[in-house]
């Protein structure tokens, strides 16, 4: 987590400090800080809190002079989030200034080495050892690249690291391992960032850095490294992406835009991919020869990407007849899993960064199964450690609460499912087809459900419900993998605690939590088991449960005869049911946190790029 950024050139920095931070926000928003080296050396400006305090207190950049510095704001790791903690850090006798994004897992060792070699810290974090580890090298080598290679050389963990030395006025130093970190090539300017949103009204022209890179912008130039310290040419790829994509467009959340952007973004994921009433799937390395020595698949992810694996899990199992595990990627990778090359690992990041699921692909790669990534970063570190990607093509998504991204990766299985379906001969030309054109069509019925009287009635129903601490999701076979998401798209923004629980265990447990007026959200969009959820809807209403119902419009008149309140949802393949029955849910989600004064964009304690274990 954690956002960095970096700026060299002809401008004044700070400004363009702030404005970077301002896009890299949804990495961290705890504590904010920057650095600039003006006429008297280095300027620093932190605050705990919001990037806009750092921004009122430094008069929006005015307040600092000078065309050199770095920014960061923090998703605190190592020392609670406070003004002392907030990065850039300053080394001990202020040689160096720096901001890192990342863990050095070995900080407690090589600060006792550096307080017994004459250096202080000031603050818990494992960024300050980093700074006086770079002053220790410096002040013995008398270079700040040379001591930058010998400091880099000692950490262990994680890190994008941006670099400024007090004898240096015109160089920008950068390394990064395992921690995303891009370069930007403007005219008589350069910058460094932990995203392109944070540069990209700056310039398009960009370099992904790989694992073991440094930069070394020095006088107008640009010097790149590869890991063996050689020095290395590297060639800018062109975004082509506009900045209004990362952008709120008038809407008063990013959220909510995202929820919108939802029909746009399935449309740009799935078109690309059928050709001729066939799914194609361009190079993807999975034959028929391979595919019918697969034993299991497993789906390996975090957080909402996960619960997309939970969906996957019936939609692949129903489709291609090969058992399927979703597993979480913190689980996965110390669970020794049982693999080789007959298991097919699919692994599902919308940032592509994720520490755990990008070590659990790596587990994989190295136990031999075939890895495909489905990810919506394009140049993200599980994108290029993957044997095979399948890109979502969401565009940027800002809100922490992902939307569009969960939206994305389901329809990347269906494509997944008809494919491997197909090739193995487990689905019939009728299946094939009507799942295909059911997908074909799922845009269009979703951007349908998106009228200003849907949102309407949902903020309504929020209203009512909004001040219900505890909230159970009940659901059957797909319907409960969309209860995870709802339940979890609840708590993170809303702050209010809800379970999603199989319908048909309830009754095993957490039935002895229903009280008068508990709210249950039934989704029952399964049609051969609409009766039996409506069972256990009986089941916990009986014990005093208000019961929100979701379903399909076709059975309005069934639902209503049993919860207090319902939802509707246009009925689409039995498959693909789950693509819509969880728009109402996220809608749901949004309009709680509303009507419950929460901050919809930036929820507490969490960020949206999860860097650490
Ligand atoms: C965070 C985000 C979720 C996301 C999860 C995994 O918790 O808030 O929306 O599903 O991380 O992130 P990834 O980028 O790997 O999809």
């Amino acid at each position: 987590m954690c956002g960095i950024v970096g700026y060299i050139g002809k401008q004044q920095a700070a400004p363009i400090l702030l404005d970077g931070l301002a896009k890299l926000e949804y990495r961290g928003y705890d504590s904010a800080g920057v650095c600039v080296y003006g006429e008297n050396g280095f300027e620093v400006a932190k605050v705990k809190g919001r990037l806009a305090g750092l921004n009122e207190m430094i008069d929006g950049g005015a307040a600092m002079r000078g065309s050199l510095g770095i920014g960061h704001t923090r998703w605190a790791t190592h020392g609670a989030p406070s003004q002392r903690n907030s990065h850039p850090h300053i080394s001990t006798n202020g040689k160096i200034s720096v901001v890192h994004n990342g863990i050095i897992e070995n900080y407690l060792i090589l600060k006792e080495y550096l307080l017994a070699h004459g250096k202080s810290f000031v603050s818990d974090t494992d960024t300050e050892v980093a700074a006086n580890l770079l002053e220790y090298y410096y002040e013995l080598e008398g270079d700040l690249l040379a001591a930058a290679r010998r400091a880099v050389e000692k950490l262990a963990g994680s890190y994008a690291l941006g670099i400024l030395c007090a004898d240096c006025p015109n160089t920008l130093l950068a390394v990064k391992k395992d921690s995303p970190l891009i370069v930007g090539f403007g005219h008589e300017e350069n910058f460094i960032a932990s995203d392109v949103p944070a540069i990209l009204r700056y310039t398009r022209e960009v370099v992904y850095l790989n694992d073991g890179d440094m930069v070394l912008f020095r006088d107008g130039e640009a010097e790149f490294y590869n890991k063996l310290g050689e020095e290395v040419e590297k060639i800018p790829e062109h975004i082509s992406w506009e900045m209004s994509a990362a952008e709120k467009g008038g809407f008063p959340h990013f959220m909510l835009k995202e929820i919108f952007e939802q029909p746009k973004a399935l449309r740009a994921t799935i078109s690309d991919r059928v050709k001729g009433g066939r799914v194609d799937l361009g190079d993807v390395h999975l034959s028929p020869e391979y595919l019918r020595g697969i034993r299991r698949i497993y789906i390996v992810a975090c957080g909402s990407a996960y619960y997309v694996g939970c969906v996957g899990k019936y939609i692949l199992e129903k489709t291609c007849r090969i058992p399927v595990e979703p597993i979480l990627a913190s689980e996965f990778r110390y669970s020794e899993p049982v693999l080789g090359d007959d298991t097919l690992v699919i692994i599902i990041s919308q940032s592509g960064e994720t520490a755990d699921t990008l070590a659990a692909l790596r587990e994989a790669n190295e136990l031999g199964a075939h890895t495909l990534a489905i990810v919506n970063v394009v140049g993200s570190a599980i994108s290029k450690a993957a044997h095979d990607v399948i890109y979502t093509w969401a565009g940027p998504e800002i809100a922490v609460a992902t939307t569009k991204a969960y939206s994305t990766q389901l329809s990347v299985l269906y494509l997944l499912a008809l494919y491997i379906g197909d090739l193995l001969g487990t689905l019939s030309v009728e299946e094939y087809e009507a799942m295909l054109h059911a997908l074909n069509k799922l845009p269009d019925l979703l951007a349908d459900m998106l009228t200003e009287d849907y949102l309407a009635h949902i903020k309504q129903l929020a209203a009512e419900l909004k001040d219900n601490h505890d909230v159970f999701f009940i659901g059957r076979n797909l319907d409960s993998a969309t209860c995870l998401e709802g339940s979890l798209k609840l708590k993170e923004i809303a702050y209010v605690h809800s379970e999603a629980y199989a319908a048909g265990e309830l009754k095993h447990g957490p039935i002895s939590l229903i009280e008068d007026k508990t709210l249950v959200v039934a989704v029952a969009g399964v049609p051969e088991l609409f009766e039996k959820t409506m069972s256990n809807v009986k089941e916990v209403k009986a014990r005093g449960a208000e019961v929100l119902g979701l379903t399909t419009a076709d059975l309005e008149d069934e639902i209503k005869k049993t919860v207090d309140r319902y939802l509707l949802v246009p009925k689409t393949h039995p498959l693909l049911q789950p693509s819509l029955n969880v728009v109402p849910l996220q809608i749901f989600s949004y309009y709680m946190a509303l009507a419950r004064g929460c901050d919809v964009d930036k929820p507490r304690n969490l960020a949206k790029s999860v860097t650490v274990e």
